[in-house]
């Protein structure tokens, strides 16, 4: 028996990175998906593998129409009961070189996307009678990191949409939390940071557990959140960090 045995689910930025080791795990755990993302071939080319639980939508989260048909393609698998607002993306740039256009671009994708999300799963989550939402936010909206400007405006800004969309979902029964990953290997976030051997071996000694996350690391978190296992968590934030927010 899988843990998300007959859910369906909205996961956004399911084409590479932790989105697609989501998608194979929530497949995998019983649940059916519908997977948006920009990257049409790569997104594609997953869920035909996953086969019949999985269908890929070209999703921009930054556009209400791409999200009405993510949200349609929900109804064609009859319901809806989860959502994960994973897709985001990095800029590096320190505030007084960021170009305003710039910081717009990534609100667009990591803020404003999370909260169209968030409107837009509410009245299919509703029907369901309750459902569980995961915000992708991250260490970087626990801790400063000079450098990250825009990047960490948009995950604190998710850390706090989502305590507010706990209080007014709950009576619904709808769940939301976020997470927080630390360096997560092998995505596409983790491979353009641009750091040195050094620097990315510097930052290792410093986390307890002297390792980066992997994938799964977070996968498993999300099913957990997703799955009723948890069905009494909401408005949490949880780093997945080996131990670097003491
Ligand atoms: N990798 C890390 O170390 C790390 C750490 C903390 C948080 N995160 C967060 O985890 C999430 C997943 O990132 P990842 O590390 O797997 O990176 P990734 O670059 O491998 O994957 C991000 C996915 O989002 C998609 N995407 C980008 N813009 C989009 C848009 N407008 N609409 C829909 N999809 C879009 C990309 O095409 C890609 O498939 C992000 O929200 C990121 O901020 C990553």
């Amino acid at each position: 028996m899988g843990q998300l045995d007959g859910k369906v689910v909205l996961l956004t930025g399911a084409a590479r990175g932790m989105g697609a080791s989501h998608a194979r795990r929530l497949v995998a755990e019983g649940a059916k998906v519908v997977m948006g993302d920009v990257l049409e071939g790569e997104g594609k080319a997953l869920a035909e593998e996953l086969g019949e639980a999985a269908r890929f939508v070209r999703h921009d989260v930054g556009s209400e129409e791409d999200w009405d048909g993510a949200i349609a393609a929900a109804r064609g698998f009859g319901r809806l009961d989860g959502l994960v607002n994973n897709a985001g993306v990095l800029q590096n740039a320190r505030l007084k070189d960021e170009t305003h256009e710039a910081f717009e671009r990534l609100l667009r994708i990591n803020l404003h996307g999370t909260w169209w999300g968030l409107r837009k799963a509410l009245p299919l989550l509703r029907e369901a009678g309750g459902g569980s939402i995961v915000n992708v936010s991250s260490q970087a909206a626990m801790k400063s990191y000079p450098g990250l400007s825009s990047y960490s405006t948009s995950k604190w800004a998710v850390r706090g949409l989502t305590k507010v969309a706990a209080q007014e979902f709950g009576p619904d029964g709808i769940r939301v939390n976020s997470i927080h990953p630390g360096g997560i290997e092998e995505t596409g976030m983790f491979g353009s940071s641009g750091a040195s051997e050094e620097i990315i071996a510097q930052r290792k000694a410093l986390i307890p557990l002297r390792r980066f996350g992997s994938k799964k690391d977070v996968s498993d978190v999300v099913v957990f959140l997703l799955s009723d296992a948890s069905s009494y968590l909401s408005g949490v934030e949880l780093p997945i960090d080996g131990g670097s927010i003491v």
